[in-house]
């Protein structure tokens, strides 16, 4: 298959432009801007010939800081742009800084050429939208496509053509920090958001110049890091490599991504950063990838503390050999290259490579005919555009999962009752603005954020009731004295909302690894304190990882997954609170039941002892129910499983039809046949409301063991009280192929099992069997 896909994508590369195929038939087709042009790639050639070793290297060095100026570490950065050693710069944003900088490179440097300049536009340059677990958690790519459309035309108008965007790494570990940069623990799911990032920024064409450059990150396995803690070692078999964490870098790169990052991880002993494997072999190799890979930032240099290099000329031969384009930071290429090919320790061709790639990228992008960030017509542009903060709240509002909703007469606490009355607003993260813009926001501005608070505020007022506020405690300290007040302001209103959780700056993203994944704090305690007064409480969680809910589960009516939304947090919760929309978020990562349990994913294998029908909620009390894949004080199911999420409608799925149950492998192979599976989803409560259709598969029979469930499909639909939909989803190759005992990536004979449903847990289910 490999090799099929790399000279299919040849053939379409000579015609000028790909088209987003390949692992996601789900898709609509794209057109992919073009990173291989015979004329584009004469000019290369003829400038090549023009440049010195020196000036080859500069466009291989990237400079990061905030600052140019004087006791900056790049305090003779200026000088450094003019004489065309230095190829592209981060942090940098801003009209005038970056057009000031682009006049040295154009016009001092001896052959013009331009500066790339690069930032962590994450989830939004200006207008943050929600956190990109939260994005994911709307199960719509569209969304996410609009979102990164959006934060690519904020960003270029201030001279951003590259983002270090999407992170693309498979979490299965909630102790991982990083796990709110990705799309969650599935490779399906991952993979269809992977390219939605990437059409989103990187637009229809690469020179318009509203697009900038997506930078798939952080290749790879780096959400493989041992025990959840950043940064950590990565063990992993070239199966679950290729099967689990490789797709969404292939999906992204079928897209078009212009660039790769390579991760701080080692994977099996080797730096990913000098992993000739991964970044030349499968990368360029089998993938056909024409664009730049960029380390990580300072990545090179910390071969050495991994081991593999004991100086920085080594780590810049090695992680140039592997197939490092661009330095990120360690400033090790500037210094060392130019002295290892006169040395003739890297070949002069390697680096000619190199910075052909990077030049490539810099005349796709339109660089050389227009180099500068368009003047804005009067200063930099400040304020929000209104159709992109109206976007953002929807996406906000379809990226909250509704987790509990018990109340009583068989109605649910939510939504709340929109007559007039006393509402208590509890907890450290109902006024935070800083917060609700999550980690990594770019030039988002705290000012630009509506909360909870003053959005709840606003509303209750509107219909003659109070809001009645009290943070009660902070997060990061355990202080207690507003506990009181906090008891007291519950004991006042007809229904509590207490908004808990993380600290976005300091328990989420890069570094911020836990082993604890209960309330922060003393959340846990005042949650108990306010729960103590019997008030009906709703639970809304802001965190950017799934934390441990186990005693609010159980004890509290209402929970509400809220991520950390971004500017329109506080107005997209309160609609979806007051029942104005209707919850239709799902889990993409399972939500523990106790922290011992991660890592916890749903797509797990078997084991040759599964519990089934064996009583987990109790310790075991003889050996039939001991000897099993178990705990023995805790149970194996998710809290929230993966794929669920409550509506305030219902429903209903009906008996699946297969369009045969007979299959040969063989046909499946050659992609002449596939199955049609559907089903008929009824909405059969009294509201309408959205569904993520989700279909599932499971192989048994196959020359290597096959999780118990995979998502191989999904489909967000819209449905009125009472009226059905059929949904269905064609099973084919793409479906059912895995990598085999003999490393290949093939259909074979096997019983299946396919499921259609609301979420990892639960579906309609049918078997069909696959003939040699
Ligand atoms: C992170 C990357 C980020 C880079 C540049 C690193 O510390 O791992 O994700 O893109 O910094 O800011």
């Amino acid at each position: 298959m490999t090799f099929n896909m790399s000279f299919a994508r040849f053939l379409i590369l000579i015609i000028g432009f790909t088209y987003s195929v390949g692992l996601l038939h789900a898709q609509v087709p794209t057109a992919a801007p073009a990173l291989d042009n015979p004329e584009t790639e004469q000019r290369i050639t003829k400038l090549l010939g023009q440049m010195t070793l020196e000036e080859k290297v500069g466009q291989l060095a990237h400079f990061a800081d905030n600052s140019t100026g004087p006791g900056a570490p790049h305090a003779d950065s200026r000088e450094q742009i003019a004489k065309g050693n230095v190829g592209s710069l981060e942090n940098i944003t801003g009209v005038a800084e970056t057009n000031d900088l682009q006049k040295l490179a154009v016009e001092k440097s001896r052959l013009h050429i331009p500066l790339l300049f690069a930032l962590d536009v994450i989830h939004g340059y200006r207008t943050i939208f929600p956190v990109p677990l939260a994005m994911s958690s709307t199960w719509d790519p569209s969304l996410v496509e609009r979102a990164s459309r959006i934060a690519a035309k904020e960003a270029t108008r201030e001279g951003v053509r590259l983002t270090y965007s999407p992170m693309v790494d498979i979490a299965r570990d909630a102790r991982w920090g990083r796990i709110v940069e990705g799309a969650g623990e599935d490779p399906y799911l991952g993979s269809a958001m992977a390219a939605a990032y990437v059409r989103g920024y990187q637009g229809a064409r690469l020179d318009d110049p509203q697009s900038m450059l997506a930078c798939i990150k952080h290749f790879v396995g780096y959400g493989a890091a041992e025990a959840g803690k950043d940064y950590n070692s990565v063990e992993l078999s070239d199966r679950t490599l290729r099967q689990v964490y490789l797709p969404p870098f292939h999906a992204a790169v079928e897209a078009g991504a212009g660039t790769v990052m390579s991760a701080f991880n080692a994977i099996n002993g080797v730096p990913a950063t000098s992993n000739s494997y991964t970044l030349t072999h499968v990368l360029r190799e089998e993938w056909g990838f024409k664009g730049v890979v960029i380390s990580d930032y300072g990545a090179i240099r910390e071969t050495i503390a991994h081991g593999t290099a004991l100086d920085g000329k080594t780590a810049a031969r090695k992680a140039v050999a592997a197939g490092v384009d661009i330095d990120l930071e360690s400033n090790l290429y500037s210094r060392y290259l130019s002295e290892l090919v006169r040395s003739g320790e890297v070949p002069e061709a390697t680096i000619d490579e190199a910075v052909r790639r990077v030049l490539r990228l810099k005349f796709a992008l339109g660089l050389f005919d227009h180099p500068y960030a368009p003047e804005p017509a009067s200063g930099e542009k400040t304020q929000l555009e209104a159709g992109n903060v109206e976007f953002a709240r929807t996406i906000a509002e379809r990226s909250f999962v509704l987790l509990k909703n018990v109340g009583s007469g068989g109605r649910g606490t939510l939504p709340l009752d929109p007559k007039p009355h006393t509402v208590a607003l509890i907890g450290p993260l109902a006024d935070s603005a800083i917060d609700m813009l999550g980690c990594w926001h770019a030039r988002g501005d705290a000012k630009d954020v509506v909360t909870l608070r003053a959005a709840l505020t606003a509303r209750v007022q509107q219909t003659g009731g109070h809001v009645l506020y009290a943070p009660g405690t902070k997060i990061l300290t355990k202080d207690d004295t507003g506990f009181a007040e906090a008891v007291a302001t519950a004991k006042q209103a007809d229904v509590v909302v207490m908004a808990v959780g993380e600290d976005a700056q300091w328990m989420t993203g890069e570094a911020a690894s836990r082993v604890h994944l209960g309330l922060p704090g003393n959340q846990q305690q005042l949650l108990e304190a306010v729960a103590a007064t019997g008030k009906p409480i709703i639970l809304v969680v802001f965190s950017g990882r799934p934390l441990v809910l186990s005693w609010a589960a159980e004890h509290v009516p209402a929970i509400l997954q809220a991520w950390f939304p971004g500017v329109q947090a506080g107005p997209g919760l309160v609609r979806v609170l007051f029942g104005d929309v209707n919850p239709s978020g799902k889990l993409t990562v399972s939500m523990p039941r106790s922290v011992g349990q991660e890592p916890l994913y749903y797509n797990a294998l078997n084991t040759g002892r599964p519990a089934d029908g064996v009583d987990l909620t109790r310790p075991p009390t003889d050996n039939r129910e001991k000897y099993h894949a178990r705990y023995v004080d805790e149970q194996n199911t998710a809290l929230f499983p993966f794929g669920f999420g409550l509506s305030y409608t219902t429903f209903s799925y009906s008996p699946l039809e297969l369009s045969t149950t007979q299959l040969s492998a063989d046909a499946l192979n050659r992609e002449t046949a596939t199955l049609r599976v559907s089903t008929t989803v009824k909405n059969s409560g009294t509201r309408a409301g959205d569904e993520v259709v989700e279909l599932y598969l499971r192989l048994r029979g196959t020359s290597i063991a096959r999780p118990v469930r995979e998502l191989k499909g999904f489909r967000r639909i819209t449905l009125a009280p009472g009226e059905s939909q059929r949904v269905d989803f064609t099973i084919g190759r793409n479906e059912l192929a895995f990598w085999n005992i003999d490393m290949k990536d093939v259909v074979e004979p096997a019983s299946a099992t396919v499921w259609m449903g609301p979420n990892s847990a639960e579906g309609q289910s049918a078997d069909f069997v696959i003939a040699k």
